[in-house]
């Protein structure tokens, strides 16, 4: 017997109060986990967000040998077992950031078989510089059956100077984590600057890594022989806070968003000030308050310290409804606009070519059933309803679960009225 499929409904139009507390971030879980690898023991890690990506990178390390369990604050992770090389395709076509695992193995075992991610709704996300890094370090890949089959020689992987054509988050971690038991000195040029890649290193020093330059352009490693385990604390999730900060721009209202790191959203922050939200920072808060009057804004994304592509989708549901016209532009992925679609169900009016996406706000968005197409698109749609008239029905969120803790009660916390049930129109 078939089931019906659980939506999300968000009814509209209802203004925004209280507050909202920011989980861990996601994108600095995976790769952390990823790192435990390196150094088989017991790890233990605070402020883990309980999401459908995180569980799918443990299901991922148990199939290698790993055992874990979850107290009330803790993730207490044991790698001692994981002694299996394969990232199966079942795991790997789930989630992409899957292919992590494969710099702690190939720098740990020496081997590693990870399935190649395929296809991606956002675009072609090749793994190319991951791998010529990895080979720039000694390692022999080929292709075999979907998977990727890599060996370090019989020494262990050298130290290497790599230089990206583009600053890959996942990329400068794979390699980065595979450096730090490498022989020699490795350089990553180009390297990527996220708060995620930071706290990876932060965390990789912690376990007797040695690296310098975090943060900047240049990354330098300097290989040691082991390892060992630590305890982590994951750093707040900058993408969740800013999709709750855009909230009261759509919904109305003024909301606290607490456990953040401000200097993560600096860009974010001064794009929304400019729109004409009144933002204020005390500490770990921030505080959001929709202006009189909204302005339309240009935004390109970029990589760390520009605005994030993983807000492009959330800040076009914001200028929607913003009187003139604003333009994104999107210098990450070459395929992110998959929203733009369903923004237009519910009324939205905007038209891409290429790249660029340009927004003519409109008063007011209607409620229409709409889907959600990755990730943060999901998360767009769920912002445009909270501004609709109507209850919007929003189907396919298990995108929305793979980046967003307890959404409902968060967003219900501030006042919103938002709940999963059967879908109505998506069946
Ligand atoms: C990470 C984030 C994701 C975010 C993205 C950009 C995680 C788990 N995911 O994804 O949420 O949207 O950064 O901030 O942290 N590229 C190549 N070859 C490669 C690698 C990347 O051409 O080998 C290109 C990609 O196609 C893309 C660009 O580089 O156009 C940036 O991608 P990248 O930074 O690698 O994204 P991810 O690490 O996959």
């Amino acid at each position: 017997m078939q089931t019906t499929p659980f939506c999300l409904f968000v009814e509209g139009g209802h203004k925004l109060k209280g507050e909202v507390v920011v989980s861990g971030a996601k994108n600095a879980t995976l790769p952390a986990l990823a790192a435990t690898l390196l150094a088989p023991g017991e790890y233990q890690f605070f402020n883990v967000p309980w999401l459908i990506d995180v569980q799918t990178m443990l299901e991922l390390l148990c199939r290698l040998g790993a055992q874990y369990e979850t107290t009330n604050t803790a993730l207490i992770l044991d790698t001692s077992q994981a002694k299996d090389t394969v990232a199966p395709y079942d795991i790997v076509s789930r989630m992409r950031a899957s292919v992590l695992v494969l710099g702690p193995l190939l720098a740990c075992y020496g081997r590693a078989r990870v399935a190649l991610p395929g296809g991606c709704p956002i675009g072609k996300r090749p793994i190319d510089f991951h791998l010529k890094g990895l080979e720039l370090m000694g390692a022999k890949i080929h292709q075999e059956h979907g998977y990727i089959m890599a060996r370090a020689p019989r020494r262990g992987l050298s130290g290497a100077e790599i230089i990206f054509d583009f600053p890959s988050v996942t990329a400068t971690e794979n390699l980065m984590m595979a450096a730090t038991l490498a022989r020699g000195q490795t350089i990553i040029r180009n390297a990527a600057k996220e708060p995620e890649i930071v706290a990876l290193g932060e965390m990789l020093i912690k376990m007797g890594a040695k690296i310098k330059g975090l943060g900047t352009e240049t990354i330098f490693i300097e290989g040691v022989k082991e390892l060992s385990p630590t305890e982590v604390t994951i750093i707040p999730d900058r993408i969740e806070a800013g999709t709750y900060l855009m909230a009261p721009g759509i919904a109305g209202g003024e909301i606290i968003v607490k456990n953040v790191n401000p200097f993560h959203l600096e860009t974010v922050i001064a794009t929304l000030k400019e729109i004409g939200l009144k933002i204020e920072i005390e500490g770990d808060k921030i505080y959001s308050q929709k202006g009189r009057n909204l302005r339309p804004v240009k935004i390109r994304t970029a990589p760390y310290p520009g605005f994030p592509t993983d807000l492009q989708a959330q800040a076009m549901a914001l200028l929607s409804t913003v009187k003139g016209t604003s333009v994104i532009i999107e210098n990450v992925f070459e395929n992110r606009f998959l929203h733009v679609e369903e923004l237009r169900r519910l009324g939205a009016e905007i038209t891409v070519e290429g790249r660029v996406a340009v927004i003519q706000g409109v008063k007011k968005l209607q409620a229409a059933p709409v889907k959600a197409t990755d990730l943060r698109a999901s998360a767009s749609l769920v912002l445009a309803a909270l501004g609709a008239d109507g209850v919007t029905e929003i189907a396919d969120i298990h995108h929305l679960k793979r980046g967003y803790e307890a959404i409902c009660e968060k967003f219900n916390g501030i006042g919103a009225k938002v709940w999963e049930a059967p879908c109505q129109y998506h069946l």
